[in-house]
């Protein structure tokens, strides 16, 4: 850990990145505490059982790194949209569907409680830093946020962001907070406090004017009236926070966040909040998602994706591929889907 240590810290000085990465030792410090920060491959290597990305027409590669290729194997997308940011969401659920526990909310407990197999809990992990990894910017809501006042966007594999350094990729992805509400965002989180990850927040108009009111924080609004200013407007304005109105009354408009994003040269997003991943399915915009299943059961009532949002109906729901499945041991499966929409039973 050390030698590796010493090997970023040199890469990063040639290229101006030192700071960061005494914040990013700082991190792995604090968060292993918690959380595991040094994955080694044997450990978390994973079994391909099912791959249909050669059968999609998948071949775009965001990320040269070795690491990926040796836990995950070759790690493929289809086209990105033309006019937006590509999305993908990544969660770890219960083989009953469930993100969290009744008497403990919080996320990661699905996959470090299954006791029998502590490796593919931290694979689990693992999966979310590679996708965090290959991003341009990861998007967060207020209830996640709340729940884990310690959460930062952090890429927690060293090799992963030494790969990042090496393609030429911002360092840090943009945290991207998404409130309709524009309420008890709350500033004093890490993620805040941390200046070295740029951040934006979208809110919708009626939000703005409560967002005004607690924000503790320099920030500007960015004008997408016309998109290609929108970032000479992010780069002059670096050290603000990023805020996008968007939308009607106190509903936000996801369809121009992406745009917005595209513009702003954030071109693959990962979702992390389960009730937007919602939210985006409804409107066709999720593009795809990476469900790390834990082979625990949960059971009651507790949180499921989207489990406050308006229901989808036995008619007209999102359906998705199966583009490839993993398995570690045989208590963890990962499975990765493309979403399809508009299918309509017409018989
Ligand atoms: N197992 C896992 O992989 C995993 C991963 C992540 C989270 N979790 C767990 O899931 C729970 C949180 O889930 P959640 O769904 O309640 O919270 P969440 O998605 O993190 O945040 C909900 C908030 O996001 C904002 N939001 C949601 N949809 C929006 C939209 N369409 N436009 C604008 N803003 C929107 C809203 O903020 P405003 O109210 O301010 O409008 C909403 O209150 C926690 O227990 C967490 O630990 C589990």
């Amino acid at each position: 850990m050390a030698d590796k240590n010493k090997k970023i810290k040199e890469d990063d000085i040639a290229k101006g990145y030192g700071n960061f990465v005494q914040f990013l030792k700082k991190e792995m410090i604090r968060v292993s505490l918690q959380r595991p920060t040094e994955f080694n491959v044997e450990e978390i290597k994973l079994i391909l059982l099912f791959d249909n990305t050669q059968k999609m027409g998948y071949s775009k590669k965001f990320l040269e790194c070795e690491k990926i290729e040796k836990v995950y194997g070759n790690l493929v997308f289809g086209e990105t949209p033309a006019d937006r940011a590509l999305t993908y969401a990544c969660f770890v659920m219960s083989i009953d569907g469930k993100i969290a526990f009744e008497d403990s909310h919080l996320g990661p407990l699905i996959a470090r409680t299954n006791f029998l197999d502590p490796s593919g809990a931290k694979a689990d992990y693992w999966i979310l830093n590679m996708l965090r990894g290959i991003s341009d910017g990861i998007i967060i809501g207020g209830g996640t946020l709340s729940e884990h006042p310690d959460y930062t966007g952090t890429i927690f594999d060293i090799d992963i962001v030494n790969a990042r350094i090496k393609a030429g990729m911002p360092i840090a992805p943009w945290t991207i907070i998404v409130s309709n509400s524009g309420r008890r965002i709350p500033y004093k989180n890490r993620v805040f406090t941390d200046k070295e990850v740029p951040i934006l927040i979208n809110t919708s108009p009626e939000g703005f004017k409560n967002l005004e009111k607690e924000i503790i924080h320099p920030y500007f609004v960015i004008d997408h009236s016309d998109l290609s200013t929108v970032r000479k407007q992010v780069e002059d304005n670096k050290e603000k926070i990023a805020v996008l109105v968007t939308g009607t009354d106190s509903s936000s408009d996801g369809e121009i966040l992406f745009k917005v994003l595209k513009a702003m040269g954030v071109e693959k997003v990962l979702v992390e909040s389960p009730s937007y991943v919602h939210y985006l399915m409804g409107k066709g915009l999720l593009d795809e998602i990476f469900i790390n299943t834990s082979a625990i059961f949960v059971g009651g009532k507790c949180a499921s994706i989207g489990w406050n949002n308006e229901p989808f109906t036995s008619t007209n729901h999102p359906h998705a591929e199966v583009v490839s499945i993993h398995i570690h041991k045989a208590n963890f499966i990962y499975t990765r889907y493309k979403l399809i929409y508009g299918i309509i039973n017409k018989s």
